[in-house]
């Protein structure tokens, strides 16, 4: 059977929330459907350290005369890192070539096993290096994560333009800590001017995530009810 579908998170700015993004929506899916999460950002991987699994690394075994990776298995989502087998100084110099190939084998050679999903936690960019890695993990859609700053909307339409040449499907996009809840009122508390996002970007709006302290500290075993809506909606387009 092998991976079913593989759905990127993917944003052309970093610290929008990418990885908060994907450990989340990861951790709802692992209640229903077979989970892994291969962390493709080689800058700055996070997933090992949401998911508190900072000091383990994936067994390595020769498997007809290949290396293969054991991933780790963590509440029931397999993980794979380039944090577990990078050294993060060094990858920070590396170019568009050993960067894509190094994601392409990380991803290859796991041993991932039957999965119902697989999400990759995306490097943020949109050169030519970030091009080759979406065209060589082949995900079947994407999901971009913004926020309403001009900036990231900016970015994000870019996003959307190179996947696009890609063929990759996007399903959509989430609005991430473009606002805040009152704790007196329960208010909407926007951080930004008004802005249709479907109408500024061209994409449907998945959903829209508040800033808030639970999700600053994510906690890999709790589910956060924040992203349920989302949960079902991407589970009922992608099953
Ligand atoms: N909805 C949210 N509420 C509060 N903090 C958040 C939220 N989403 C992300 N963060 C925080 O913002 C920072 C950037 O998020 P991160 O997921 O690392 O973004 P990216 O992967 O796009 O770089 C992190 O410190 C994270 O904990
Ligand atoms: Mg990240």
């Amino acid at each position: 059977m092998g991976i079913k579908q593989i759905i990127a998170i993917a944003s052309a700015k970093g610290g929008v929330g990418k990885s908060t993004i994907c450990a989340n929506l990861a951790s709802h899916f692992a209640k229903d459907f077979k989970v892994g999460i291969l962390d493709a950002d080689i800058y700055g991987p996070n997933q090992h350290i949401l998911f508190n699994v900072l000091d383990s690394k994936p067994e390595v075994k020769t498997i007809d005369k290949k290396k293969s990776f054991i991933p780790i298995e963590i509440n029931t989502i397999f993980l794979n890192s380039m944090g577990f087998i990078l050294d993060n100084d060094k990858a920070a110099m590396w170019r568009g070539p050993m960067l894509s190939g190094a994601i392409k084998q990380l991803k290859d050679l796991t041993q991932w096993g039957d999965l119902d999903y697989l999400f990759i936690d995306m490097p943020p960019g949109t050169g030519d290096a970030y091009l080759t890695v979406a065209a060589e993990i082949k995900p079947n859609y994407v999901v971009l994560v913004t926020s309403q700053s001009k900036l990231s909307v900016h970015d994000t339409i870019k996003s959307k333009a190179m996947f696009d040449k890609l063929k990759i499907p996007i399903l959509g996009i989430i609005d991430n800590m473009s606002y805040t809840i009152s704790t007196l009122s329960d208010d909407h508390v926007s951080e930004y001017p008004p802005l249709n996002l479907e109408v500024e970007i061209g994409l449907k709006v998945l959903g829209s995530i508040p800033r808030s302290k639970d999700l600053a500290n994510f906690n890999p075993n709790e589910l956060s009810p924040l992203f349920e809506p989302i949960y079902n909606e991407l589970a009922k387009i992608t099953s």
